[in-house]
């Protein structure tokens, strides 16, 4: 028996970074030209790129305001995002004030055209209910164009006490090699950790295939041969060591994966990846299902239904060690490889 790793698998163990901890309110948008809004100067729609129908244009002159209000469900600290464009040259500053209670001046720099727009984010107090929020202009030039305020709960903190930190799984390269195109296409991972100006070089039997560091793309299209193929990663000029093509297709665009069925009664069913191990490999993780398997609107009862992960060529994990049966959700770890198993489905009567 195998699984079958196609394209769709390995776009699956391309991602490096898995958040964990993101679960942040979606911003609710007020609108400069929305209602309960007021423009000190004129809501204009000339300048493209604005959200919404229009933008606060403010005169020219200190003090010009532009109030809006804000709804919260809740108190608590709130990120307002506005958004602006300034065409001219000058920063605007603006001082938020919240409630009648100045938060802070805030700067809205020059964005280059009066089409450029962009954000300007401050962290403030919210009372429950209803809120009046001003941005007044603190410079003889008014403010800038405040196409909206974005409000979104949760402050800088993580909601439910997180750190703020992402957790992220220490992977491979992870180059890959597919059959393409009358070529071989070679793809590989942008790690969490790489530099954000990383570049990358691609090597055929240690023979460099591109003529300068390759930036913008994490793969390569060599149709000019075939071979053992590397990728190394050049930060600020200089190239990191090469790592080797972990997974390469046939040429019908599949790879087989070997499993060993635990006995003739249960079958392959649903699969995810994880690097259970922390080798940097991601694993299969197989839910075998029993061939009694029920759903729960019919009666009887289905035998424990289990997962295992698929055999990693390093450690020589998976395989034939069948995941001993433990007590339902518990983790069996045996000493050279890590066996997840036993969801041990319901019975019903
Ligand atoms: C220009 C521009 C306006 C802008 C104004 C300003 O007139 O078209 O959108 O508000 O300059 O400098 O404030
Ligand atoms: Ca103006």
């Amino acid at each position: 028996m195998a699984l079958v790793a196609g394209l769709s698998g390995l776009a699956v163990v391309a991602s490096s970074a898995l958040a964990l901890n993101t679960a942040y309110a979606d911003p609710i948008r007020y609108e400069a030209e929305g209602s309960g809004a007021v423009c000190d100067g004129v809501i204009e729609s000339n300048h493209t790129g604005h959200s919404g129908s229009g933008f606060c244009n403010t005169d020219n002159a200190v003090g010009a305001t532009l109030e809006l209000r804000v709804d919260a469900a809740a108190a608590g600290t709130m990120t307002l995002v506005f958004g602006y464009a300034n065409g001219g040259t000058d920063s605007r500053p603006g001082e938020v004030v919240v409630n009648g209670a100045s938060v802070r001046t805030a700067q809205f720099g020059a964005t280059g055209a009066w089409t450029s727009w962009t954000t300007q984010t401050v962290t403030a107090q919210l009372d429950p209910g209803s809120n009046t929020v001003r941005l007044q202009a603190t410079g003889a030039d008014g403010l800038a164009n405040i196409d909206y305020l974005d409000v979104t709960t949760g402050g800088s903190e993580e909601p439910g006490g997180g750190d703020g930190v992402y957790e992220v799984e220490a992977l491979t390269r992870g180059v890959a090699v597919v059959p393409s195109g009358g070529g071989n296409l070679v793809s590989w991972r942008l790690l969490g950790t790489d530099d954000e100006n990383v570049a990358f070089n691609v090597y055929r039997d240690g023979q460099k295939l591109n003529s300068s560091p390759i930036t913008g793309a994490t793969n390569y299209l060599d149709t000019s041969g075939d071979g053992n193929y590397s990728v190394a990663a050049v930060t600020g000029g200089s190239e990191g060591s090469r790592s080797g093509a972990e997974a390469e297709l046939s040429s019908g665009g599949y790879l087989d994966i070997p499993i060993d069925r635990p006995s003739s009664s249960y079958e392959a069913n649903d699969a995810s990846v994880g690097d259970l191990d922390g080798d940097g490999d991601y694993e299969y993780v197989v839910k075998w299902y029993p061939a009694n398997a029920k759903d729960n609107s019919q009666s009887g009862y289905t035998d424990n239904t289990s997962s295992m992960p698929t055999p990693s060529r390093e450690t020589g994990c998976g395989g034939s060690t069948w995941g001993a049966t433990s007590a339902p959700g518990r983790t069996t770890r045996s000493t050279r490889c890590t066996t997840t198993t036993v969801t041990a489905m319901p019975r019903s009567p």
